[in-house]
């Protein structure tokens, strides 16, 4: 049973979810400008990865009896000044989805409603991993600063990412 608040809830974070994936695709697009298709390719299967939790929350607010409501949001951002700064821009996407993971989190503890809070673990563990991944990426590039080669490298070894579909729950 969830309550209203609850719903709404989920889904704004559904939303947040799938904005992920729209804004991510923007980056691809941008990393793709500045021939780098290594990182276009890390961008654009991280958009897939995105689009997987949103359904997560899709999948649960029908299961838990809850109302879907997806809502609209606006243009991302698809130019960046460099590569650097399109991670610095992700990195603070991503820390905005904790707060708000972090958030929901404590409104289903207030509400006492433990299956929310089961759910949301996976997300809190996630996110832990999101902004380990996104953060290291960015140590690369401030390491790398005007290095040309070294750039190519990261976009040769970013571009052996795969797409592992998460399991499912
Ligand atoms: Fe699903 Fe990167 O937040």
């Amino acid at each position: 049973m969830l309550s209203e608040k609850l719903v709404d809830a989920l889904n704004e974070q559904m939303k947040n979810e799938f904005y992920s994936a729209y804004l991510y695709m923007a980056l691809s697009g941008y990393f793709e400008s500045e021939d780098l298709p290594g990182i276009a390719s890390w961008m654009r299967i991280q958009a897939m990865e995105e689009l997987t939790h949103g359904e997560k929350f899709f999948n649960f607010i029908c299961e838990a009896g809850g109302r879907t409501d997806l809502r609209g949001f606006d243009k991302p951002e698809n130019q960046f000044a460099s590569p650097l700064s399109a991670f610095e821009f992700s990195i603070k996407h991503e820390q905005f989805v904790t707060r708000s993971i972090n958030e929901l989190m404590d409104l289903a503890k207030a509400e006492q409603n433990h299956a929310v809070q089961i759910f949301l673990q996976w997300f809190v563990t996630e996110q832990v991993e999101e902004e380990a991944s996104f953060g290291l990426i960015l140590k690369k590039l401030e390491r790398i600063g005007d290095d040309g080669n070294g750039l190519l490298r990261l976009d040769d070894e970013l571009g052996q990412r795969v797409f592992v579909p998460p399991a499912a729950g």
